[in-house]
């Protein structure tokens, strides 16, 4: 039995009713321990390098960043880690819904306000999930580009490696707009969704030569939306071979070894 109910790929669902966090309501399910899976590959990646900040990206929209991002996040709160979750998809923005939060304050609240100090208080909020705190996105500002391009959002970063184990940012797609690749230079690492049937191998290619140009750490894809072939729809996590940046120029493995 799949616990998702297939739908058109390009919905705008997720951003009215959020997404599903299996890992909290299944914790026990076949698809949570592929997002434990995830967890810990990440940690497995953690030895030379701290992994603090990660981002979740993808190619396109609907590819499934923001459930990989938030299943991901329960799944690090599980473990007792201290976790925040920033939706820093701006113009499709999913974690207020997901946690049934109010989206008035949020990420572009607090990067476009004049203030001189950040309140954590007045932006992060609890998930209702222990361990797990979030900040919304915030009210859809014009110009995303330009907050997630600030100083601010560099200080911002720093004062939630300071009070968090682990910052997930819940990142833009990579193609259409600058907003992820700035992002991706900026974080401890990278895991870009990849979604099958919805993905262009030639898109995936050009995320990974967008990813080298911003000095990204490219940790791994996760392919989503796999079809295990007995109607189930999972996730699965694989690596580009080498670190990521392999998903090679003559590779035909789709991102798998
Ligand atoms: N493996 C999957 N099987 C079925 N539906 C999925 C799967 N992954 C994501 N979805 C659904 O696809 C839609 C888009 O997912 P979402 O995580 O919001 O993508 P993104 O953040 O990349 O735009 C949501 O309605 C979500 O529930
Ligand atoms: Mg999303």
């Amino acid at each position: 039995m799949s616990l998702f109910h297939r739908k058109p790929k390009v919905s705008t669902d997720s951003m009215r009713n959020g997404v599903r966090l299996i890992v909290a309501a299944h914790p026990k399910s076949p698809i949570s321990e592929q997002f434990r899976t995830v967890r810990t590959n990440v940690e497995f990646m953690a030895v030379d390098k701290e992994m603090k900040t990660l981002a979740f990206t993808s190619s396109s929209i609907s590819e499934g960043k923001s459930t990989v991002a938030a299943n991901t996040a329960v799944a690090w709160a599980q473990q007792g880690k201290k976790v925040v979750l920033v939706d820093a998809d701006m113009r499709r923005p999913t974690a207020h819904a997901t946690f049934n939060l109010n989206n008035t304050i949020g990420l572009s609240t607090v990067l476009a306000s004049r203030q001189r100090e950040f309140e954590l208080g007045d932006v992060v909020r609890p998930s209702g999930i222990e361990n797990l705190e979030v900040i919304t996105s915030g009210p859809i500002p014009p110009n995303p580009s330009e907050l997630l391009n600030s100083g601010r959002m560099n200080q911002l970063l720093k004062v939630l490696e300071n009070h968090f184990d682990v910052v997930v940012v819940d990142a833009p797609p990579m193609l259409q707009v600058t907003d992820a690749q700035i992002l991706a230079g900026r974080v401890d690492g990278v895991i870009l969704v990849v979604r099958q049937g919805v993905a262009q191998k030639n898109a995936v290619r050009r995320c990974v030569q967008l990813m080298k140009m911003a000095k990204a750490n490219l940790l791994g894809f996760v392919m989503n939306d796999v079809n295990s072939g007995d109607g189930a729809y999972g996730y699965g996590y694989g690596y580009g071979y080498g670190y990521g940046y392999g998903y090679g120029d003559d590779d035909d493995s789709n991102g798998k070894k």
